[in-house]
């Protein structure tokens, strides 16, 4: 048995809370911090850092539970995973195997759904700018559903479509003007976002779509934002709006095959309340459940946020004006939500010793040269020698997504934990890939490097 773990100054969870609510995360006296059946310092020696590790099992399991909660409320459900919230092929192949569809906003992620083995008919394609090119790949692909944005996209899809004597499957995203209460850079269904198209101009576009050649109206999609954890008002107002256009449409003699639900269901990054997949599935069933119609999902983060982690080691600690700051080898390039959306990240160290010694506030920063490379102000750690190994939690969803290369810094390598297998499934991006591409113009002279 190891030690009891120390209590966390302030409000922060404690070691032995964050490691106790993820359960693919377990503290072993000899291993330290083990995801699964592997000790993540077993995945440092092998792989380097900084790292992003995927729980396989957690992957798999959250689908699951999601799953499970939609069957329980008698919910014809199917489940497209949002690309956007990990791309990485291993990752996708997990939940594609695990019975999920994608959801894809670019040409890049739908050749990633379709490279993990992710049958066209079960990929939707969202997104406000979907290109010429891209809405020829779909159709090409002959995906399950277009989610149109705007009365231009669906006019330029059906003519697409027709000349190409294709029927293209279209949902039309509607924005419900719903408060998502989440951060304002990802709500996404209020009147002023970018988003979809007003809905008391839906049931017109709708009869449009009917209409037009190469266009076959499948039914209406609705997404409101993303990390919502304000309980399922905001949910409960937009499905109820849906559901009224719904009906709407259906007295007008319109088909609507299925109601796209979108995304947004939030996760507990430090203690937050956040619903469960049972109350997302109660709140659909209360106010679509009557039309008696298929629904699909499009989660990115309550699926794959927690099931990975971001490794890094310390560079070295170096004293500050009020107190020391923790230097490590991941940085806002890797790792962004902190400094764009003042995220909360657990931190955990992972060699056994270090989880049970005294604590004391640290920031906890990267090597870029911003002062936003702040990954934690004041967090109540250990000491930390050079080299030491911390996690970062919850960084399976828009970590290595939105990672950059920013400060020349190669793109981090990625790897998943299957029970006690783990390989890398993406090789840490060499320095040769980091310029590779780039080139002088004739007029500057001699190749870069000669
Ligand atoms: N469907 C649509 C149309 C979306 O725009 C999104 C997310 C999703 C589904 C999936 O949402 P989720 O279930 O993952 O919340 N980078 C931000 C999140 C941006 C979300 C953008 N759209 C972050 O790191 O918090």
């Amino acid at each position: 048995m190891a030690a009891p773990l120390p209590a966390a100054s302030g409000d922060d969870p404690c070691f032995a809370e964050l490691i106790a609510r993820r359960p693919h995360l377990s503290r072993h006296a000899l291993d330290g911090l083990v995801m699964e059946e592997v000790p993540l310092a077993r995945i440092a020696e092998a792989a380097g850092t900084p790292t992003w590790v995927y729980s396989a099992g957690a992957l798999r399991r959250r689908l699951g539970l999601l799953r499970r909660a939609l069957a329980e409320a008698n919910l014809a459900a199917t489940v497209h995973f949002a690309v956007k919230a990990n791309p990485n092929l291993a990752v996708l192949r997990v939940l594609a195997d695990a019975g999920a569809g994608a959801d894809v906003v670019s040409e890049g992620e739908l050749r990633a759904a379709r490279a993990a083995g992710i049958p066209p008919s079960a990929i939707v394609f969202s997104g406000v700018g979907k290109t010429e090119r891209e809405i020829r790949l779909a159709l090409a692909e002959d995906i399950l559903q277009i989610n149109a944005e705007s009365a231009e996209e669906v006019e330029e899809i059906s003519a697409l479509a027709a000349a190409l004597g294709r029927t293209a499957r279209v949902a039309l995203r509607v924005n419900p003007d719903v408060d998502a209460r989440t951060h304002a850079k990802i709500t996404t269904g209020r009147s002023e976002n970018k988003f979809g198209v007003a809905i008391s101009d839906a049931a017109a576009l709708y009869a449009r779509m009917a209409a037009l050649p190469g266009i076959e109206p499948v039914g209406i999609a609705v997404h409101i934002g993303s990390q919502i954890t304000a309980g399922m008002a905001p949910y409960r107002a937009a499905y109820a709006r849906v559901a009224a256009l719904v009906r709407e449409l259906r007295a007008a003699g319109l088909p609507v095959a299925r109601v796209d639900c979108g995304g947004g269901l939030g996760i507990p990054y430090r203690d937050e309340p956040a619903p469960l997949p049972e109350a997302l599935a109660g709140a659909i069933r209360g106010a679509l459940g009557d039309l008696g119609l298929p629904v699909m999902l499009e989660p990115g983060r309550w699926i794959a946020g927690p099931a990975g982690v971001l490794l890094a080691s310390v560079v070295r600690e170096k004293r500050g004006a009020t107190h020391r700051f923790v230097v490590v080898d991941a940085g806002m390039n890797d790792l962004v939500r902190p400094a764009m959306y003042e995220a909360w990240h657990g931190i955990l160290p992972v060699a056994p010793e270090a989880l049970v010694a005294p604590l004391s506030p640290a920031g906890v920063v990267g090597p870029v040269c911003e002062s936003g490379d702040t990954f934690a102000r004041a967090r109540a750690l250990p000491a930390l020698r050079p080299g030491a190994l911390v996690a970062f939690l919850d960084a399976g969803a828009y970590g290595a997504a939105m990672s950059s290369t920013y400060n020349a810094r190669p793109l981090a390598a990625e790897v998943l934990v299957d029970g006690a297998r783990f390989a890398v499934v993406r090789d840490r991006q060499g320095y040769d890939a980091l310029l590779a591409g780039q080139r002088l113009p004739p007029w500057l002279g001699r190749e870069p490097g000669s």
